[in-house]
């Protein structure tokens, strides 16, 4: 039967793309029924309509505070099987976590619990790691600290810079997701 993902997204939603591209063949089984977007202008918006991939955007500041624009969200989702977060620039709260319970995973760009947060590349560079990677976890109510589902290494080169090594984990993120999203939804 069809499995149902929704994606939350921020900005610039290459790995938004991936997904799209990745399920876009109906034999692998999963649909993208939803992007969640908290940025109306960002360019995965524009992704999503291109894909025919119903679109939910709002402005937090509109809501009295997190749990409203949450319960805003959940009211908007169509039931899905999974919510995955592709670049949400947000910490979810007890009421997205609440509908959906071990039903959200997030990808990050480091290998955690290693370099947690919003800067795992930069901060990766700056310690100087020789290895860095990709991660794809469970959300909970901590920042990048759930369940680890599946990790990818990438070398960092002693030359390497934000502008070599960036491109280097958004390719490894742009297969570790769909493909960890995929083995999930098989189980
Ligand atoms: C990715 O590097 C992801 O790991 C991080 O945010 C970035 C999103 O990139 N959480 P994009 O919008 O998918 O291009």
């Amino acid at each position: 039967m069809m499995k149902t993902i929704a994606v939350f997204a921020s900005g610039t939603g290459s790995n938004f793309a991936a997904l799209t591209e990745f399920f876009g063949d109906e034999r692998r089984g999963v649909r993208i029924a939803m992007l969640v977007c908290d940025h109306k202008d960002a360019p995965v918006v524009a992704k999503a309509h291109a894909a025919n991939v119903p679109v939910f955007t709002l402005n937090y500041r509109d809501y009295a505070n997190k749990a409203a624009a949450e319960a805003a969200i959940v009211a908007a989702l169509p039931p899905v099987d999974l919510v995955v977060l592709a670049g949400f620039m947000r910490i979810l709260g007890p009421t997205m976590l609440a509908a959906f319970p071990q039903r959200i995973v997030n990808l990050h760009p480091a290998l955690l619990p290693s370099f947690p947060g919003r800067t795992g590349i930069e901060d990766a560079l700056a310690y100087g790691v020789r290895v860095t990677g990709v991660t794809v976890h469970y959300v909970d109510a901590g920042v990048d600290s759930g369940t680890i589902i599946a990790q990818e290494p990438v070398r960092v080169l002693p030359t390497d810079s934000f502008a070599t090594l960036a491109p280097r984990i958004h390719q490894v993120e742009h297969i570790l997701l769909p493909t960890t999203v995929a083995a999930l939804l098989a189980d």
